[in-house]
């Protein structure tokens, strides 16, 4: 599927890998001038290189790498909210370290990234932003409560900005993506017998691919969506729609890591 970016520049913060490397690539391909945000151990203009992008280090957590990124790039047209980090600890064994650096990026990055790139694009009357959230927005799974609470917060950063910057004609929409295959989530796919049960619960059969959520995520910053603001499009194979597994293995077999009917 092809968007038309032409002209357009979009910044992608945690571009180096994974989903935002997908959208990077797919935004490069409709023609944007993108510049990758990651941190100096990503090697972010590496990253980019290969497809034409730029490469910066910024560390979301901190605003003056922010604000460094944004006067060498001026305005976004795009902006892909992206980075983010997760821990694995149940609610009694997180540490304050651990909550405090995953606010840091996850909820407090995108805020200083979305405040300090809504004020240069404010003046410009249009521009579209998406937030990567997550199907954890919504639900509580276990081992993950300051990662869940980042991502339910990033629902209440995205209505507010939708809100407020809708009279400047500048889109805020959020993917929020189930299991897809980064290395954020390698040791999931690692164990076949964890992914077997855990994709019975998803009515498609299987995990996603980052180009799934990045072609979502085109299509909420394309003109393509010029009606759509403050929506939340959920990339999960339907996982949150079924409250019960689909999948038994009387009727179908895993096979290559999905479901299939027999
Ligand atoms: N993989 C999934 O199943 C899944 C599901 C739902 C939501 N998400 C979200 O998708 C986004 C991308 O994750 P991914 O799965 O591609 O993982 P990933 O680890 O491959 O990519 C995350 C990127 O963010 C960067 N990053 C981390 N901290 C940063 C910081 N302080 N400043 C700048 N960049 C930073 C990382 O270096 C990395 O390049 C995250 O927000 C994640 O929470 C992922």
């Amino acid at each position: 599927m092809g968007f038309d970016f032409r002209g357009k520049t979009a910044v992608v913060t945690g571009g180096a890998n994974g989903i935002g490397l997908a959208m990077a690539r797919a935004l490069a391909a409709g023609g944007a001038a993108v510049w990758i945000w990651d941190l100096a151990r990503e090697r972010p203009a590496e990253a980019g290189a290969a497809f034409g992008a730029r490469g910066v280090v910024v560390d979301v957590a901190e605003r003056a790498s922010i604000d460094a990124a944004l006067a060498a790039s001026g305005a976004p047209d795009v902006l892909m909210v992206n980075a983010g980090t997760v821990t694995f600890a149940s609610l009694s064994e997180t540490t304050a370290e651990d909550w405090n650096r995953t606010l840091a990026v996850n909820l407090s990055g995108a805020f200083h990234t979305i405040q300090a790139a809504a004020g240069l694009m404010k003046p410009r009357r249009a521009g579209a932003i998406v937030i990567t959230a997550s199907t954890n927005s919504f639900d509580g799974e276990s081992d993950l409560i300051a990662y869940n609470a980042t991502k339910a917060g990033l629902l209440g950063i995205l209505r507010t900005a939708a809100n407020e910057l809708g009279p400047y004609g500048i889109r805020v929409n959020a993917v929020c993506p189930g299991l897809i295959r980064t290395r954020l989530t390698r040791a999931h796919f690692a164990q076949s017998a964890v992914i077997k049960d855990y994709f019975r619960h998803i009515p498609l059969g299987r995990g996603g691919e980052p180009e799934e959520v990045a072609n979502a995520a085109a299509f909420l910053a394309s003109d393509l969506a010029s009606f759509i603001t403050g929506a939340a499009l959920v990339v999960d194979g339907g996982q949150l729609a079924a409250k019960f597994g689909v999948w038994n293995d009387e009727r179908a077999e895993f096979v290559a890591d999905r479901w299939r009917l027999k």
